[in-house]
């Protein structure tokens, strides 16, 4: 099963991601996390890369292809995985289309207004990844994350000026490539207006229905 969950900033594509990993036994690719795991290691290039995620821009294709390559190569991908947060512009499409098959596209749309509350109240744990919401997912303990005990943190692209600029590089460069999918027919759009529960039914609905087509 190899996936891509597609959506803006905040529509809740790395929530499912994680529920989707967990249910059907497949790792969660987040080249979000691959870059900000390369800035924690304090390297020139994660130098590099802090800068441009704090723009809101979207970092080089080429630092992005090969972050992924070394993570798609390690064994737990053999059975599959899903993609968050890649691609997200025509060329990293083609790129990846040379590397590996997409069997489904998900497309979680959200409602613009809705971001800004929804990624300014999130809290990400530093130690396990998991993600929290201040109103609509709270961990027990403000600062303690509930599955691992690890510290919660706010992400620092996640002020209300940079979700700006991400949900425009999104528009800009993310909405093209929905575009082509679509015509590929591989894309399944749902949109998030339901709770984070709801949308997990919906996405696991979604994918009962597309893989018995397919086994
Ligand atoms: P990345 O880390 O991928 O961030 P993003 O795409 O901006 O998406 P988010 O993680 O902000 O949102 P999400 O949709 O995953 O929402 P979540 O589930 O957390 O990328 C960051 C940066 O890295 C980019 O700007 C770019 O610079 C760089 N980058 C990454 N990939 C790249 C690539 N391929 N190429 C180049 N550069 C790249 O939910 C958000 C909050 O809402 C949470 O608190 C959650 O609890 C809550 N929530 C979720 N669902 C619901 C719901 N249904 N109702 C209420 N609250 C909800």
């Amino acid at each position: 099963m190899k996936l891509i969950i597609l959506g803006a900033p905040g529509s809740g594509k790395g929530t499912q991601a994680k529920f989707i990993a967990k249910d059907y036994g497949i790792p969660q690719i987040s080249t979000g996390d691959l870059l900000r795991n390369a800035i924690k290691d304090g390297s020139e290039l994660g130098l590099k890369v802090k800068k441009v995620m704090n723009t809101g821009k979207l970092v080089p294709d080429d630092i992005v292809l090969l972050l992924l390559k070394e993570r798609l190569n390690q064994r737990d991908c053999e059975n599959g995985f899903i993609l968050d947060g890649y691609p997200r512009n025509l060329t990293q499409a083609e790129d990846l289309e040379k590397i590996t098959n997409i069997l489904l596209v998900i497309n979680i749309e959200v409602d613009h207004g809705l971001v800004i509350e929804r990624i300014t109240g999130r809290r990400t744990c530093k130690k396990c990844g998991a993600i929290f919401h201040v109103k609509y997912n709270p961990p027990k303990d403000d600062e303690t994350c509930d599955k691992c005990n690890g510290s919660l943190y706010q992400r620092g692209d996640d002020t209300e000026e940079t979700v700006k600029k991400r949900l425009l590089t999104y528009k800009n460069e993310t909405i093209p490539l929905i575009k082509q999918y679509e015509r590929q027919g591989i894309l399944k759009t749902l949109k998030s207006d339901g709770t984070i529960d709801e949308m997990r039914l919906k996405v696991g609905t979604l994918l009962k229905a597309t893989f018995s087509h397919k086994s």
